[in-house]
C-alpha cells in the first residue's frame, strides 16, 4: 500500500502512524496550502480517495477531529486529504482568485489539486474514485474543485456551499458577501460559460454532484442553493427540473430532489435548518459509493458511460 519514500516518513510515528502531515515537496502550491494525510491501518487495495476542505476558522486538524470520515475511514478503507487553508485572517478559502477559478493556474485549488496527484502516486489509491465533500467555506470549495479540476473528481457533495465561480473577486481568499447573501444569480447558461471558462478544453465527464442547504441558512443564502442546481443541471444535462421528489428525506422536513434518469445529480433542501446544518454521512457514502467493493463500484468510467465518453486529453 506504502510506497517506499513514505514507509520512510512513517517510521518514526509509530504512535499516530495514520495520520501524518505531509511536509515533502507535493508539486504546484503557489499559496502554501498545508495538508494532512489519513490513511486507515487497514486500507482498500486500490482504495477511494475523500478530500475534505475545512470551514472558515477551521483547519485541516479540526476537520479531522470534530468530523466522522477518519473513523468511517477506518472501517471503509479509503483515505482521507484534509488541507487547510493558508489565510491566516479567516482560515476561509481561495474561492475568488482568477487563479483558483482555473485550471492549474495557481491559487488555493492548485495547492490541493496537487495534494490529490501526489497522493495518487505515493499510495496505492484508484484515480477514478476520488471525491471531495465539505460544509460552508468547504462546500465552496467542493464547487471550486469540481469546476477547475473536473478530470480529478468522480464526484462532490457540497454543504451549504455557492456555485462555483460565485465568489468571483478582485483578490486571494476575497469574502463575497453579494454571493453569501444570494445577490448573484445567473441563469444556467451563464453559470454552464464560466464554468467552462474554469477548465478550458475539457470535454471529458463532469463529476456527479450532490447538494445540501438549509432553508433558513443566515450566512449563505439558499438562493445560492438554486443556484448550484442551475449550474450543475446545466453541467450535467439533467434538466433543471427534478425528475423525483421525496419528501422528508433523510429525515423529516429534509426534501430530496432528483434530476434526471442517470443519479448525476441530487439536492436536499432542508427546511427551518440554518447554516449550522447537520452531517449527513450515510447520504454521502451511498452517493460515493464509500462502501463499495469491487470494479462495478461508481467511478469515473461510470461517468464515462453515463455522459458518453470522452473526447479531451484530459479526461
Ligand atoms: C509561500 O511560501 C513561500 C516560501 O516560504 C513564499 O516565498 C511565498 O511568498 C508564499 N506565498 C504566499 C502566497 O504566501
Amino acid at each position: 500500500m506504502v510506497s517506499l519514500r513514505s514507509l520512510a516518513g512513517l517510521v518514526p510515528l509509530a504512535y499516530a502512524a495514520s495520520l501524518q502531515e505531509i511536509t515533502t515537496d507535493f508539486g504546484p502550491n503557489p499559496t502554501n496550502v498545508t495538508f494532512y494525510l489519513y490513511v486507515p491501518d487497514a486500507p482498500a487495495a486500490h482504495a477511494p480517495l475523500l478530500v475534505y476542505p475545512h470551514w472558515c476558522h477551521g483547519s485541516g486538524l479540526d476537520a479531522y477531529n470534530n468530523k466522522p470520515w477518519a473513523r468511517l475511514a477506518d472501517e471503509l478503507g479509503y483515505l482521507v486529504i484534509y488541507p487547510s487553508s493558508p489565510w491566516t485572517a479567516d482560515h476561509c478559502w481561495d474561492l475568488s482568485s482568477s487563479d483558483t477559478l482555473t485550471h492549474d493556474a495557481g491559487g488555493d485549488s492548485l495547492g490541493i489539486a496537487s495534494m490529490v496527484r501526489w497522493t495518487l502516486r505515493e499510495y496505492d489509491v484508484d484515480p477514478d474514485r476520488v471525491f471531495v465533500t465539505g460544509v460552508s467555506s468547504g462546500g465552496m470549495m467542493t464547487n471550486v474543485l469540481l469546476g477547475s479540476y473536473p478530470e480529478l473528481f468522480a464526484a462532490g457533495s457540497a454543504f451549504a456551499g455557492v456555485p462555483a465561480g460565485c465568489y468571483a473577486g478582485d483578490g486571494y481568499a476575497v469574502w463575497n458577501a453579494d454571493c453569501a447573501e444570494g445577490r448573484v444569480t445567473h441563469t444556467s447558461a451563464e453559470w454552464l460559460a464560466s464554468l467552462k471558462a474554469m477548465s478550458p478544453g475539457y470535454n471529458g465527464p463532469r463529476p456527479k454532484v450532490q447538494l445540501f442547504h438549509g432553508d433558513a441558512d443566515e450566512i449563505v443564502n439558499v438562493v445560492n442553493y438554486h443556484e448550484e442546481i442551475k449550474l450543475w443541471s446545466a453541467a450535467l444535462k439533467t434538466g433543471s427540473e427534478p425528475k423525483k421528489v421525496t419528501e422528508d428525506t433523510p429525515q423529516a422536513g429534509w426534501t430530496k430532489s432528483t434530476y434526471g434518469s442517470k443519479g448525476l445529480l441530487e439536492g436536499f433542501l432542508a427546511a427551518g435548518v440554518t447554516h449550522n446544518i447537520p452531517d449527513q454521512v450515510d447520504e454521502v457514502v451511498r452517493f460515493f459509493e464509500l462502501d463499495c467493493v469491487g470494479k462495478s463500484c461508481f467511478s469515473r468510467k461510470t461517468l464515462k458511460a453515463l455522459q458518453g465518453g470522452c473526447k479531451g486529453k484530459r479526461c
